[in-house]
């Protein structure tokens, strides 16, 4: 029985149909947190849902369906969450994916690993924002990658019309996530509110990624070298030490791996490109934020 209570802690979780954060809502659940769970598969959702009250049958779970990727649908999850919470603890966006490689546009016309990995995200935090600030103590968690190391940020191409490939698009994604959290932990500073900003990488870890992809290289990466990666039990554990462990009360704008603050790798982080991709960002999704 884990020895950390979170019963009085309400934690939505985006991605929780499979891998990290099936796991991640698992144990949260059994550590008394109320989950709220978003996720674009209604049926897969149920089933999470199912699976976690017959291990924690105490627990308390709501689902949400939404395709993060859609900026209609997050506003529209968003509207339903903020309705009926009074605060929201945690926020961990953990939904994402690498696609094939044809290029594929989402229904607001962004390249959908960009829309998926970073604009959802984005959107989701902005619009959920004034519910975190009503937590005496929030944690926003992102799960980026250290793909973000082979990551770039080149504005006038932001979309990858030009050489698209989808470990190219992956790596930029995983990126801004970096720069989303810093952009992000600057701001709430100045403002001097109590709430964390932090990113991870969970490992190389063997889940339903890279299943979305018809890619070659992709399928024969995970096929194979898959077999060695860890599980996602292992996997998921940064998350949940990031969104539970009062060991990182108070700390923010860190990059975490193996649940150690870690230095990114990466020379386009700097403090001008996150402040331009915020700007961005903010024009490609209509909301102002912070
Ligand atoms: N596995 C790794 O080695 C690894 C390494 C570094 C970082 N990560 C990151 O870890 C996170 C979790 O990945 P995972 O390994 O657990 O992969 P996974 O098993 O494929 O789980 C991904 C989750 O994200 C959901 N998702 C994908 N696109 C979505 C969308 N448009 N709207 C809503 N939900 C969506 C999936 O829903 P469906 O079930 O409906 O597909 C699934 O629940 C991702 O952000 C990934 O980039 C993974």
């Amino acid at each position: 029985m884990p020895s950390l209570s979170l019963s009085d802690k309400i934690i939505a979780i985006t991605g929780p149909t499979s891998g990290i954060g099936e796991v991640a809502a698992r144990e949260l659940a059994a550590m008394g947190a109320h989950l709220v769970l978003i996720a674009r598969n209604a049926a897969k959702l149920d089933k999470t849902r199912q699976d976690i009250l017959r291990l924690t049958p105490s627990a308390r779970i709501d689902t949400f369906v939404a395709d993060v990727s859609s900026q209609k649908q997050v506003r529209e999850v968003a509207a339903a969450i903020n309705a009926r919470y009074p605060r929201l603890d945690v926020l961990l966006n953990n939904a994402g994916l690498v696609l094939g490689s044809k290029r594929e546009v989402s229904e607001d016309g962004y390249e959908l690993t960009f829309a998926t990995n970073h604009l959802g995200p984005f959107l989701l935090t902005s619009l959920l924002f004034g519910l975190l600030e009503k937590s005496p103590a929030a944690r926003i968690v992102n799960v980026s990658s250290a793909g973000h190391m082979g990551g770039s940020f080149r504005p006038e191409n932001l979309q990858l019309v030009k050489g698209y490939n989808p470990w190219i698009a992956y790596c930029n994604s995983k990126l801004f996530n970096i720069f989303f959290t810093n952009e992000l932990q600057r701001r709430i500073k100045a403002k001097g509110l109590n709430i964390t900003a932090n990113a991870l990488h969970p490992g190389a870890v063997r889940t339903g990624f890279g299943s979305q992809s018809g890619d070659f290289f992709t399928r024969f990466v995970f096929g194979i070298f898959g077999l060695f990666f860890i599980t996602a039990e292992e996997g998921a554990q940064t998350s949940i030490y990031l969104a539970s462990s009062p060991e990182v009360e108070g700390v923010g704008g860190q990059y975490f791996a193996k649940k150690k603050a870690t230095p990114t790798r990466n020379r386009f982080i700097t403090d001008e490109n996150e402040r331009i991709l915020w700007q961005m960002s903010e024009e490609m999704t209509k909301t102002r934020f912070l």
